[in-house]
């Protein structure tokens, strides 16, 4: 019968068989598919695993920490943590579409992971080889891509002497025949903390698709206090089952006249949208309670430098989006 005991030493068993002596990289996003994928890998073979975490400075409040620290302290993984943040931002500088968002983002994930990758292939060298990449796939996942498995071939852009130009990795995905909800129950087993393993969706862009407009440093540090003041309140509500997942906007580019104290400002609206959804393919916007979307707006209001406006976002998917951008 399933267990998520069975399914770890099921996993445990064949992750060992197949890497034997050799090593794995795992890059770790700071969601639950990495983050339980990973566990269960160093459960396996311990220090032949190193995790890649890149630090794009797009996170929220605290997540960075939440890998560094709590995932590190809860599994004993050997962690490779690369500061990129200063790297986005400059390939990021005067983008505000949306799609262009992305491209950079992403190309720029894939070049800062590669360049870490090479380095630990490289330390490596004399030790036995790096030859597996472990990968957060969840069944869904494989149905959705024809189920198709194997290796992977990561072209390199990078320049460390002695590596071939094409790496091929074997894959490794533990999770191949889970479900999300399954996914959590592993990693809850695997002690792994609760922020990890429950997190709600978030997208691989992360801040810099919700701040409407260019992202800048400045831009990233308020939305990361409005966001973590509106996830602080929902979680202390209870309300982090019935809402599939609440992304905060900063519209950058709006401004709105307000008053504070005895002075006129001139301010940036938040935007709260909180969603019900079962796929995120669909979504209603969630009847919450106005005490709560009024501690919330008190709150951001007073707390948040250069915003005096909270607006609540009461449209559904379709046809409006869950991210705004
Ligand atoms: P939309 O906005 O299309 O979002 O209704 C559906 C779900 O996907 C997430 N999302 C993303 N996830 N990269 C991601 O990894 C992205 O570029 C991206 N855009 C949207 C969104 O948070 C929601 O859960």
């Amino acid at each position: 019968s399933w267990t998520t005991g069975n399914v770890i030493e099921e996993q445990v068993a064949a992750i060992r068989e197949q890497v034997g002596d050799r090593r794995a990289i795992c890059g770790l996003s700071g969601g639950v598919d990495s983050a339980v994928a990973a566990a269960l890998v160093q459960r396996a073979i311990g220090d032949q695993l190193t995790c890649v975490y890149v630090d794009h400075g797009l996170m929220r409040k605290g997540e960075t920490e939440q890998v560094e620290k709590d995932f590190v302290a809860a599994t004993g993984v050997q962690l490779k943590v690369v500061d990129a943040q200063e790297r986005f931002l400059n390939a990021l500088a005067g983008v505000s579409d949306p799609e262009e968002k992305r491209k950079i983002i992403g190309r720029e994930f894939i070049r800062v992971f590669e360049q870490a990758q090479a380095e630990i292939i490289a330390e490596a060298s004399g030790d036995q080889p790096v030859e597996f990449l472990v990968q957060g796939t969840l069944y869904p996942d494989v149905v959705e891509s024809g189920g198709g498995t194997g290796t992977a071939n990561i072209k390199s852009h990078h320049n460390v002497g002695g590596l071939p130009e094409d790496l091929e990795f074997k894959l490794i995905e533990p999770l191949r025949k889970l479900f999300k909800d399954e996914v959590r129950m592993v990693g809850q087993e695997l002690g792994l903390p609760e922020e990890i393993v429950q997190r709600q969706p978030f997208p691989g862009p992360g801040l810099g698709i919700r701040i409407v407009g260019e992202v800048t440093r400045e831009r990233l540090d308020l939305l990361r206090e409005a966001d973590a003041i509106a996830r602080e309140e929902l979680t202390a509500a209870g309300l982090d089952r019935e809402i599939w997942q609440c992304p905060v906007v900063l519209l950058a580019d709006v401004r709105s006249v307000g008053v504070q104290g005895d002075g006129r400002t001139y301010g940036h609206p938040i935007v709260l949208r909180p969603v019900s959804s079962e796929d995120a393919m669909t979504a209603d916007w969630t009847r919450m309670p106005y005490d709560v979307l009024a501690r919330i707006s008190t709150r951001i209001t007073n707390e948040v430098k250069d915003v005096n406006r909270v607006v609540l976002d009461v449209t559904s998917k379709p046809p409006g989006t869950i991210e705004w951008e």
